[in-house]
């Protein structure tokens, strides 16, 4: 039996491919459970904590609701009005949290934070994003992917744009443990660190996956299950990075003959929020700079394959409550 009691979740790395399939599969039950309007609030009387130093919508939206149907209370803490980096360090702050928290979320900045507020906190750590990974998010794609497929094993995961950062490095690592082929297409300079891509082809090799990394748009299409794009600039990176994200990734944006190129029935994901047209304050920033009138994805492919970008969204919810349910109980009998 698969215990997570107790542990934290501040990236995939830390987890084998049994531990990831656990948390699916007790997402899908809870998923099961919320559809038929059953409770499932086995956690009253338990506290969360929710460190918000970059903004979110889904992520936040998803701790709160899912902290609520597990019957926990939440405490939302922005950057603005909470002590955090600037008054108190995060040392200082891990142990204050968790005297008072059953677990803790971090949404923030460089990847070392969340590690320090899990070694000092002394109760289970959730990373709701860093620079460096964003593992909540995979966990709801491979959901995705898993109710559209069947399966994950032998499928094939192609991520265009920048793959250097949370999101391409995120599921390099999600799809090497669990077995899916992971393509990055970008120019190289996107690419993930060498260091990653040499632990993740570990990994792949013990799955059965390939990882492989090319400018090569049409090479890298072939076979394509599903077609993945995030946004060229993230949050917490400099406005100066716009012109030449611009300019190196908008050969790789995602376009009905991207899609095309792809299996016929490969379905296209986004982490979202995304930049397909001009309804967004950023988007209209850029259009009167640049002259785009979209970023990543056209809005052609968005409004013709987002039902998957929106299940991903949904599933950020079944998912986040599974890792916090697993990670503070055992008592699960799925
Ligand atoms: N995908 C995601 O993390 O969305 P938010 O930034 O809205 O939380
Ligand atoms: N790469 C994006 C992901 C948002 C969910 C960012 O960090 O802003």
């Amino acid at each position: 039996m698969v215990s997570l009691k107790g542990r934290s979740f501040l990236t995939l790395k830390d987890y084998t491919k049994e531990e990831i399939t656990y948390l699916l599969d007790l997402a899908a039950y809870f998923k099961k459970l919320k559809k038929e309007h059953i409770l499932h609030d086995r956690l009253k009387g338990r506290n969360v904590a929710l460190i918000f130093e970059k903004n979110s919508t889904r992520t936040r939206a998803s701790f709160e609701v899912a902290a609520a149907d597990l019957g926990m209370g939440s405490t939302y803490l922005d950057p603005k009005s909470s002590q955090i980096g600037k008054k108190e360090s995060i040392e200082d702050t891990a142990k204050v949290l968790g005297r008072m928290f059953d677990g803790i979320e971090y949404r923030g900045f460089g990847q070392e934070i969340v590690e320090n507020l899990a070694e000092h906190a002394g109760v289970p750590v959730w990373n709701g994003l860093t620079n460096e990974y964003h593992p909540t998010q995979v966990l709801a794609d491979m959901l995705t992917i898993r109710e559209y497929m069947g399966d994950l094993k032998g499928r094939t995961l192609v991520y265009l744009g920048d793959a250097k950062y949370n999101m391409g490095n995120s599921l390099m690592i999600g799809c090497s443990k669990l077995g899916l082929n992971f393509r990055a297409i970008a120019p190289s300079r996107y690419f993930p660190e060498e260091e990653l891509v040499h632990q993740c082809r570990e990994w792949a090799a013990e799955s059965g996956a390939e990882i492989v990394l090319t400018e090569d748009i049409n090479e890298g299409l072939k076979g394509a299950d599903a077609v993945y794009t995030d946004v060229w600039v993230s949050m917490g990176e400099p406005d100066d990075v716009w012109e030449e994200r611009i300019e190196d990734l908008t050969p790789y944006r995602v376009t009905m003959d991207v899609m095309k190129r792809a299996n016929e029935n490969a379905i296209f994901m986004h982490c979202l929020p995304s930049f397909h047209d001009l309804d967004t304050e950023i988007g209209r920033e850029i259009n009167l700079k640049f002259g785009l009138t979209c970023m990543e994805v056209t809005d052609e492919v968005f409004k013709a394959y987002n039902k998957p970008v929106f299940d991903q969204a949904e599933n950020r919810m079944h998912t986040i409550k599974a890792v916090m349910a697993a990670t503070l109980s055992d008592d699960w009998n799925i």
